[in-house]
């Protein structure tokens, strides 16, 4: 009964495209839990790129079944234009699956998304605008649009009033805009549900028959651990659970049937949009590991905040994760540095602190503590094996397992779909 979850052990874009890629090929399932399209998965297959957002990895591979889950929120228009390019390059989407229960981002989650970035200014999460945030709210403040409601009209209408009912009087009295019209929304709506209907399925009950009939599911998390609305630098985070927990949650399997947690950690780490990051670099190299390492965000096209591996967020994800192995990616982006610098504790108001402190006002103070590990300049893109790897790449691999607290199963040394070195087999 293998049930994987391989998720983000940083603040996302660690890579998991290319992991879950990796295991697509194995696997019956991959299952998106949470999220929506501000994920960015890129993907490269042969000599062709895929960029995916809102679906999951697996579809780019045939025989395995991609799953929407429930705790994913789904916007239809994302959706089909991702699906007609994934079909105009050849590629078969008609085995998805979408849970009937899984939230929709309707238009006016995503102005009320993009107005209320605006009136913070400063303040602002920096959010990918995509309506991921108002539409879980409306979800937890149960006036939420389900997929399922679109197949019965006249629930839908009401449903549509009850939610644009104060958001209209906020967006018109408080941010000065033009109140939504129901009907417009309601026939937009119902525009899409045709073409979604062959897709939608009682997913909870096929990924537990699936797992009862000793079939491999692979559960695939958007973002990372620190965006995590529990677990994360809360309030710069994203509006769901990307940690390990949220796969029980969000695909309606208990963690009893969960086999193995993979952490997909960056050699190195990266953040999208505000909040703090201690180990961030504002100088040469900075630009350095953007530049090379390509760090520029799938979904919204800005430029990533870039900083040196971060070994307590790493022993902090194994920890709120239950992580059972690490997939180390994107090791070739740190060839050529004489000496790599790693925090391996912070310092705040003068003490040095090994563990992430769950107060806000500390980690905004935090300091990296850096340790020197020396570097190397062979080129790593060819290795195959562990033992193929320069020395000091090796001692810097085992010196992050170390510090860590979970063994590192595998390493990416390069985009294509082949760099990868396997040590331990996820399956
Ligand atoms: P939201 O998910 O659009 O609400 O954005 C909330 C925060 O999460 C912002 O800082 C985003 O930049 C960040 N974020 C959302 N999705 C991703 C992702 O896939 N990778 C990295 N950061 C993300």
């Amino acid at each position: 009964m293998p049930a994987l979850v391989l998720l983000g052990a940083q603040w996302g874009d660690e890579g998991k495209g290319k992991a879950t890629d990796l295991l697509g090929g194995s696997v019956d399932y991959v299952v998106r839990y949470q999220g929506g399209n501000n994920a960015g998965h890129t993907v490269v297959v042969g000599d062709q790129k895929y960029a995916l957002h809102l679906l999951p990895s697996g579809i780019l591979s045939p025989g395995c079944t991609p799953v929407i889950g429930n705790g994913v929120v789904v916007d239809p228009s994302v959706l089909f234009s991702e699906l007609n390019g994934l079909n105009d390059r050849g590629v078969d989407t008609s085995k998805l699956l979408i849970s009937g229960n899984a939230h929709i981002i309707t238009p006016y989650n995503v102005t009320v998304d993009k107005v209320t970035e605006r009136f913070l200014g400063k303040r602002k999460i920096g959010t990918t605008g995509r309506g991921i945030g108002p539409t879980y709210a409306d979800k937890i403040n149960r006036v939420g649009i389900r997929i399922q409601d679109l197949y019965d009209e006249s629930i839908l209408t009401q449903k549509v009033e009850a939610a644009l009912d104060g958001k209209n009087q906020l967006l018109t009295k408080v941010f000065n805009r033009r109140a939504i019209e129901v009907g417009q929304v309601v026939e937009e709506l119902l525009s899409y549900a045709d073409r979604l209907k062959p897709y939608v399925a009682d997913t909870v009950l096929v990924l537990n028959q699936a797992l009862e009939q000793d079939k491999v599911v692979l559960f695939e998390g958007g973002q990372g651990t620190l965006l995590d609305i529990d677990h994360g630098t809360y309030p710069f985070v994203t509006s769901s659970n990307p940690t390990a927990g949220g796969a029980c949650t969000g695909a309606g399997v208990g963690p009893t049937k969960i086999s193995r947690v993979i952490g997909i950690l960056k050699a190195y780490t990266t953040r999208v949009g505000s909040g703090p990051f201690p180990t961030e670099l504002f100088d040469e190299d900075g630009d350095a590991l953007r530049r090379i390492g390509g760090e520029r965000g799938v979904t919204t096209g800005r430029d990533r905040r870039c900083g040196w591996f971060d070994a307590v967020i790493a022993r902090y994800a194994t920890r709120v994760n239950g992580l059972t192995d690490f997939f180390l990616t994107k090791l070739d982006v740190l060839t050529g540095w004489e000496q790599i610098p790693v925090c391996v504790a912070y310092e705040i108001d003068g003490r040095r602190v090994e563990e992430l402190p769950y107060s806000q006002t500390d980690f905004h103070h935090a300091k990296p503590v850096y340790e020197y590990l020396p570097g190397w300049s062979e080129d790593i893109t060819k290795a195959k094996s562990f033992s193929d790897l320069p020395k000091n790449a090796q001692d810097y691999v085992k010196a992050l397992e170390e510090m860590s607290g979970a063994p590192i199963s595998a390493i990416g040394v390069g985009p294509g779909r082949d760099e990868t070195i396997e040590i331990n087999s996820f399956l």
